[in-house]
């Protein structure tokens, strides 16, 4: 449950690419389909990019806004098309304050910190002045979390001296650790899923004030969601709900092309957490916008939050406890699957309770089974003969009729 950090620190931040995790290919049955004709929304990092001039809207990787403040690293594809990696941060050095011949200077760890759901965490800033000063300076900290465009989203923690007061969600789960010289980090108890993103620290001293950028990603899984109705039935306000109902949260950008890196490919479009609409694909192809556009994470552009209607991308974290398939004489109806699940001292496994089992407690199983939202799904880490396609993935039955007797179930014990 520790964070991990690697590397050195930033004044400013550098080109740095958090290592992907290694983790095997997601691919779930999609439904061949085009999303749109075309795509939509085309944002002004786009238009930057491929010079406006284009007929064709630009089907690249990474439209979201947060790419445009975050910097990107430009790679060009096979096809001539341009794709944007994240991670690489060409955010402005800030000039460091200067005040009566000395500067004052934050620093930040340049790379970003893994942690996990309920997991305690420090986000390291630490501050100094140039030349160093003989005698301490009161100074004011103040943390506060960025959405997902770069702007301020909500305070944090201020602190003055050994007196500090934290805000909303934070409120009790932050503190900054006493003692260090010099020292503004901020400690997070009890990990949720939304603190994952990106955190400004600021330290002012008088008429001086500078800050550093910490960036903390949860470890976790994405999963494109569908209503039991079918495809594109979801507003983003129902799309929050989904998730949330499947034990998850709607997936950033950042985390949606992470999953991109590691092969998600998904021919749906889906909601992310910025209301834009996104959809990854790792293989093109005819019935999926075509074999002329490259891989990448399209984009529509934000939509309209009750008006369009999508699937989503859910963000599910590492689990506490425990999921498995309950061995049991007889295949069940979905309540009798609930209620075996009750006898056994748990509770019917959610959606992403069974992504997140799969992807980090390798949970691998040939038979499918009812989860809490009524569909059947099986985890196969192995890919083997009789056991769905050669790849490995959570296979979906979708919706079956409640009374059919075809399915075993999956159970989540909390620990
Ligand atoms: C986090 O810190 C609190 C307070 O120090 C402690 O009670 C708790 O056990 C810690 N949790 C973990 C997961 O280390």
């Amino acid at each position: 449950t520790q964070a991990r950090s690697h590397g050195g620190w930033r004044g400013s931040e550098k080109e740095q690419k958090p290592p992907g995790l290694l983790e095997p290919r997601l691919r779930a049955g999609t439904t061949e389909q085009s999303p749109l004709p075309h795509l939509i929304g085309q944002s002004k990092w786009q238009a930057r990019i491929q010079g406006g001039g284009d007929k064709e809207p630009p089907l690249v990787g990474a439209a979201a806004p947060a790419r445009r403040e975050l910097g990107t690293r430009l790679g060009v594809a096979a096809t001539g098309v341009l794709v944007c990696h994240p991670g690489a941060h060409l955010h402005p050095a800030s000039p460091a304050g200067i005040f009566n011949g000395v500067k004052l200077v934050v620093e930040t760890p340049e790379e970003t910190l893994f942690s996990q759901l309920g997991a305690n965490v420090t986000l390291p800033c630490r501050y100094r002045y140039e030349p160093a000063l003989l005698s301490p300076r009161p100074v004011r900290i103040k943390w506060w979390k960025l959405s997902e465009d770069g702007a301020p989203e909500q305070d944090v923690l201020v602190a003055i001296g050994l007196r500090h007061r934290s805000f909303g969600d934070y409120r009790g789960r932050v503190r900054l650790p006493q003692g260090g010289e010099r020292e503004a980090s901020l400690q997070i108890w009890d990990l949720r899923l939304e603190d994952s993103g990106r955190y400004r620290c600021e330290v002012i001293d008088g008429l001086e004030d500078e800050s550093g950028l910490v960036e903390l990603e949860l470890r976790g899984v994405v999963f494109p969601y569908q209503h039991p109705r079918g495809r594109y039935q979801l507003n983003f306000h129902e799309a929050q709900r989904a998730c949330e109902e499947q034990d998850a949260v709607v997936a950033s950008f950042e985390q949606l092309f992470r999953a991109w890196e590691e092969g998600l490919d998904w021919c749906n479009a889906g909601w992310l957490q910025d209301a834009s609409v996104q959809y990854p694909v790792t293989l093109a192809r005819q019935r999926c916008g075509g074999l002329g556009l490259a891989p990448g994470v399209r984009s529509y552009g934000p939509r309209h939050r009750r008006l369009h209607r999508y699937d989503v991308f859910c963000f599910s974290a590492a689990l506490k406890g425990q999921v498995y398939y309950l061995e049991h004489p007889e295949k069940l109806t979905l309540a009798e699957a609930e209620e075996a699940c009750r006898e056994d001292g748990a509770r019917i496994a959610k959606v992403g309770q069974l992504f997140a089992a799969w992807k980090f407690r390798g949970l691998d199983r040939c038979d499918a089974g009812w989860l809490a939202d009524g569909s059947a799904r099986y985890p196969v880490v192995r890919p083997r003969p009789n056991c769905g396609p050669l790849a490995p993935g959570i296979r979906s039955f979708g919706f079956p009729d409640p009374q059919s007797r075809t399915y075993g179930v999956y159970c989540y014990r909390p620990r």
